[in-house]
């Protein structure tokens, strides 16, 4: 069955991030941030950040990807603002310079890398230490146990609700998931302030695309939908995925001299 997607599944992720990167641009005072995108692959985030009018550096693993990132910016007119790397978080450092950006993007990465503490730990350790904001997108464990049990596959939806990584079974392609609560006590333990969590496709995984492909405003009501639903907790919970910023705390002020 189809499902309602291209637009639906960026949208309410891009309208935080657009705003973050606003607000860090006011904070900073500069017009062009230095972005890093860490797991960005082929560009999703990394060239409409760009297009923007900020730098945008890319750590892959993966030579395909970067092939398609380079192919997608220069497609977009901003191959000069988009620098693609081949790297592992782990070894970030190897090939980015610690403490240098405004802006830091994990975005499905931590579902993937063998310990997503370590690996949010140096996408942290990449944020500018007088100021930066990271933003974090994982898949959400709430959203796949619905998806299984309305698909009539409960024993599987049952084994992601009980199993310690939120995976279904040894088909999952997933190889974690994550609730509001874990996400957010992993980033807080990095010594990050979390300002927002966002719930990211709450319906649009589980309504049919039919439903959404005849009726002529459909897709605009259930943009709104997932708008207004993306900031309550009792819907983030049953969300696809999570999208968390967060920022790197103020300095204490210095006290008065002795
Ligand atoms: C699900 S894709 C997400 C791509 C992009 N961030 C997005 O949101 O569209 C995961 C990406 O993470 C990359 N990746 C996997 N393991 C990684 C690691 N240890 N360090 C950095 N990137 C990794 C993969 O090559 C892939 O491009």
């Amino acid at each position: 069955m189809s499902r309602p997607s291209a637009s639906l599944r960026t949208a309410v992720v891009w309208d935080v991030l657009r705003g973050a990167l606003d607000q860090r641009a006011k904070l900073s005072d500069r017009a062009e941030l230095s972005v890093l995108d860490t797991g960005g692959g082929t560009g999703n985030f990394a060239v409409p950040v760009a297009r923007l009018g900020h730098r945008v550096t890319v750590v892959d693993p993966s030579p395909n990807a970067l092939f398609g990132l380079e192919r997608r910016a220069a497609e977009s007119g901003v191959a000069e603002r988009v620098r693609g790397v081949q790297g592992d978080v782990r070894g970030l450092f190897d090939v980015v310079e610690r403490g240098a950006y405004d802006v830091v993007l994990c975005h499905g990465l931590l579902e993937y890398v063998e310990d997503p503490a370590d690996g949010l730990r140096n996408t942290v350790a990449a944020l500018r230490p007088e100021g930066g904001t990271l933003s974090v997108l994982t898949s959400g464990l709430g959203g796949a146990v619905l998806a299984r049990a309305l698909a009539g596959h409960f024993t599987e939806a049952r084994h992601a609700l009980t199993s310690p990584g939120g995976r279904w079974g040894e088909g999952d392609p997933m190889p974690r998931r994550f609730t509001p609560e874990q996400l957010t006590a992993l980033i807080t333990s990095t010594g990050l302030e979390v300002i927002s969590l966002h719930g990211v496709r709450v319906f649009a995984d589980l309504v049919p695309g039919a439903l959404v492909d005849t009726e002529p405003d459909a897709l605009e009501a259930l943009a709104r939908l997932e708008a207004a639903a993306a900031e309550l907790p009792d819907f983030q919970s049953v969300a696809s995925q999570l999208h968390v910023l967060a920022e790197v705390p103020p300095r204490p002020t210095a006290g008065p001299a002795a």
